[in-house]
């Protein structure tokens, strides 16, 4: 049963997107502060909505193959952010995630991925994850280094694609990095 979906870590939860979460996701879609890092430039309110309604019926195909989740804080209040899973095959892949700027630094998006990953790789029985991350990302790529959150989730980098994306008029460089099965469950045993 893949809908509709709750997962409870320690400082989040994440759960399916409903209709209510426009106007609190509209904190990260529409702010450029958080798009700059994303694929896609800054909405207004109704394609932001447009956004979650498309996440929701994606979520009700069968067989499902997009997490398109909100993530909360855990006592289920308003979303802060979301994080998505791209499944195919025994793969995942594009895993990505934001958070609303003013939260920034309270560790929530490393727990989004936390629950993501267990789920992936526990009820989904996923092999390997993989995400991009611009190149130009200095922090972001620096949690990729020895003790870096993405390194402590077991992520090491794959390949770096030149000219991976073009966003906001300019071509970006990309890192694709990834986490097996066998990874993450050594270091859930850790
Ligand atoms: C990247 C992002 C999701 C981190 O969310 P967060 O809840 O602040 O993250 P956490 O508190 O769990 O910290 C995780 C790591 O993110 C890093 N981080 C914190 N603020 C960051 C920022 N503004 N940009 C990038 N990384 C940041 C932290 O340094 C930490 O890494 P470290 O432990 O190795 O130092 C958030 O900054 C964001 O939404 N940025 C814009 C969108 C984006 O870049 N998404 C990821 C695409 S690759």
């Amino acid at each position: 049963m893949t809908y509709p979906l709750r997962l409870v870590g320690d400082k989040v939860t994440v759960r399916d997107f409903r209709v209510e979460d426009v106007d609190d996701m509209q904190r990260v879609f529409g702010d450029d502060r958080v798009t700059k890092w994303l694929s896609f430039d800054s909405r207004d309110r109704s394609e932001t909505q447009a956004r979650i309604e498309g996440a929701i019926k994606s979520a009700q195909l069968s067989p499902r193959t997009e997490f398109y989740l909100a993530v909360t804080e855990c006592d289920e209040g308003r979303a802060i952010g979301f994080v998505r899973l791209v499944r195919s095959g025994s793969q995942g892949e594009d895993i990505g995630c934001a958070i609303a700027a003013d939260e920034w630094g309270r560790g929530y998006s490393t727990d989004a991925h936390v629950v993501l990953l267990d789920f992936a790789f526990g009820s989904l029985g996923l092999e390997k994850v993989s995400g991009w991350i611009p190149a130009d990302k200095a922090k972001r790529i620096n949690s990729l280094a020895e003790g870096g959150s993405l390194a402590r989730l077991g992520f090491t980098t794959d390949r770096v694609v030149r000219r991976h994306e073009f966003i906001n008029g300019a071509w970006r460089d990309c890192n694709l990095n990834s986490v097996s099965a066998a990874d993450w469950s050594h270091r859930r045993r850790t």
